[in-house]
């Protein structure tokens, strides 16, 4: 679905991304670990081309570094960035509208408004209120499910959980699972190590802009020496 081969990115004269090679299968989760500032966001940027990527980025086939994030977009890759980023005037459901792609009806993709409604109870009662009330959790999951609107093959989401109560975060963790149930690839950028561990099918470890570690959760949890030096802080 989505390869990423020797990846480099920079912050003016930082090089932040130093080849990062990773791989998306269809229908896969995969975890992108690692502490913080390790390049983990700055990755999802660089293949949804909102910084400068050098290297190679294939979905389904197709080169895509090089083009802009909105024809990315267009392509079929949904991208869930850290900060919540809604429209705070607009209500609820014009902000999920506003996550359909040009000339897209609600309802034509594998995900609709209503999906949205009966999986999240607090969008359905909020739904005409402006998004500027929600919770911080809500805007995550408002932003989340305005992804889905797009009905991308393909979803990058960033801490989705970060904030979020015990009972918000397994609910997201119930969505991740439906989102692959459906079909799409998803790429994970998490802190939990716990979520990660529950619904990845493999992780990715980063540490200082590289993979230094690929593998499945099992194998990482007999890894203590990889969890210990990239991990745990
Ligand atoms: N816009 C920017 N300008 C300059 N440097 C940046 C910018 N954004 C990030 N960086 C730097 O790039 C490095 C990687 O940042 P990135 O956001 O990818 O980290 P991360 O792994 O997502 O961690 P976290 O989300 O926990 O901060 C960090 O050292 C960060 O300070
Ligand atoms: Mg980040």
């Amino acid at each position: 679905m989505i390869e990423v081969t020797d990846l480099h990115a920079y912050y003016g004269k930082s090089h932040i991304l130093q080849g990062v090679t990773i791989n998306v299968q269809e229908g896969e989760i995969v975890a992108l670990l690692g502490r913080n500032g390790v390049g983990r966001s700055t990755t999802c940027k660089a293949i949804m081309g909102e910084v400068p990527p050098t290297g190679s980025v294939k979905f389904k086939g197709q080169e895509i570094a090089g083009k802009k994030s909105f024809e990315i977009a267009n392509l079929g890759i949904g991208y869930v960035p850290e900060n919540r980023d809604i429209f705070p005037g607009l209500t609820t459901r014009q902000n999920l509208i506003l996550g359909l792609k040009p000339g897209q009806k609600d309802g034509a993709g594998r995900w609709s408004m209503q999906n949205m409604f009966d999986m999240f109870s607090n969008l359905k009662e909020r739904a005409d209120v402006e998004a500027s009330v929600l919770s911080g959790g809500e805007q995550q999951m408002l932003t989340m499910c305005r992804t889905l609107m797009g009905d991308p093959e393909f979803i990058m989401i960033d801490e989705p959980t970060e904030g979020l109560s015990p009972q918000m975060t397994q609910k997201v963790a119930e969505i991740l699972q439906e989102i692959a149930k459906r079909g799409i690839s998803t790429l994970l950028v998490e802190q939990k190590l716990s979520i990660a561990m529950d619904i990845a099918d493999r992780v990715y470890v980063m540490g200082h802009g590289q993979v230094v570690f690929e593998g499945t959760p099992e194998e990482l949890r007999t890894r203590s020496d990889v969890r210990k030096e990239w991990l745990e802080v």
